[in-house]
């Protein structure tokens, strides 16, 4: 599986991301030399539903302030950041993606919020972490490209303090048909393992988790792609650039990507997916 992992890498890594973010900012008028990390948000939330997912999934978990949170799978760092500031969890992300962990680093540092996260590069599936290091964890849009969910849970198990509190948010199989690529998280089928609700709850139970809840956001998905093509029609209508959005992240071929990804969402074979887990 180490050997699928450079191609994945290779698959997120945008050249010059961190610069064509900021340059969209300016254009929305965000002073950039002054960012604050709420200015981030239409650009640092790499899954469906943005910010609002990102709280939606962090609500559930009954933070206390200051626990620490291990962030798995941390993209450019806007859910770290977004929990940090609104929980007061201090963050530490792990990415496989080195041009990743330097943006998330880079842009918690433009923010002012070094103190609260720190990012570094690693794998889900082997963690340089020891036993019993966090209060809880988060994955966002990130399973799908682990092919091996026991040990995604069994690592995240063996890192967390018992009792401790897993949020999961992928997206998942929810029935059989075909999947069209590129797709966001991956270049083609063989960076996929997208798998279903069952998968993740046996696997999850293997590792001595439980399930406090579990909930199904197909219909929210679909309802969050529907708005942002309202956006980018009602901006190209009016002779305006597009507005800041989760596309900034995906490179040149962002809109084949999302439109694979409606089209999956529409048919009901992939949703996003929520699961609550507790150790122990
Ligand atoms: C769709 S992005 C989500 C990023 C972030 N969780 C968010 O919601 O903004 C998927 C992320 O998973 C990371 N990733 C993929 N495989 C990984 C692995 N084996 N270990 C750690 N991170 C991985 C990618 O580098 C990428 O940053």
């Amino acid at each position: 599986m180490a050997t699928l992992e450079p191609g994945i890498a290779r698959h997120y890594d945008i050249s010059g991301l961190e610069e064509r973010i900021l340059a969209a900012l300016a254009d929305t008028g965000v002073d950039v030399a002054h960012l604050r990390a709420g200015d981030l948000e239409a650009a640092d939330e790499f899954h469906i539903g943005g910010v609002a997912a990102t709280k939606e999934l962090v609500d559930q978990m009954d933070l206390k302030p200051s626990a620490k949170l291990l962030d798995i799978g941390s993209g450019i760092g806007g859910p770290a950041r977004f929990v940090a500031n609104s929980a007061g969890a201090e963050v530490t992300g792990i990415d496989l993606t080195q041009s990743y962990v330097d943006i998330a680093t880079s842009l918690s540092k433009r923010t002012g919020m070094a103190g609260k996260t720190r990012f570094v590069q690693g794998s889900a599936l082997d963690m340089p972490f020891a036993n019993d290091s966090f209060d809880a964890a988060v994955i966002l849009h990130v399973g799908m490209n682990l092919p091996d969910k026991p040990k995604l849970m069994s690592e995240t198990a063996r890192v967390l303090k018992p009792g401790g509190i897993f949020a999961v948010y992928d997206v998942m199989r929810l029935k059989d048909g075909a999947l069209s690529y590129p797709l966001p998280w991956a270049s083609d089928e063989t960076m996929s393992f997208v798998a279903t609700p069952d998968d993740y709850r046996a696997a999850a139970a293997a590792a001595g988790f439980s399930v406090i809840a579990e909930r199904r956001r197909g219909a929210f998905a679909v309802e969050f792609f529907a708005t942002m093509r309202a956006r980018m029609a009602a901006a190209q209508a009016e002779g305006r650039k597009p507005p800041p959005g989760v596309g900034l992240v995906m490179g040149e071929n962002a809109r084949t990507k999302i439109a694979n990804l409606t089209a999956a969402l529409e048919g009901g074979i992939l949703a996003p997916v929520e699961l609550i887990l507790r150790l122990g």
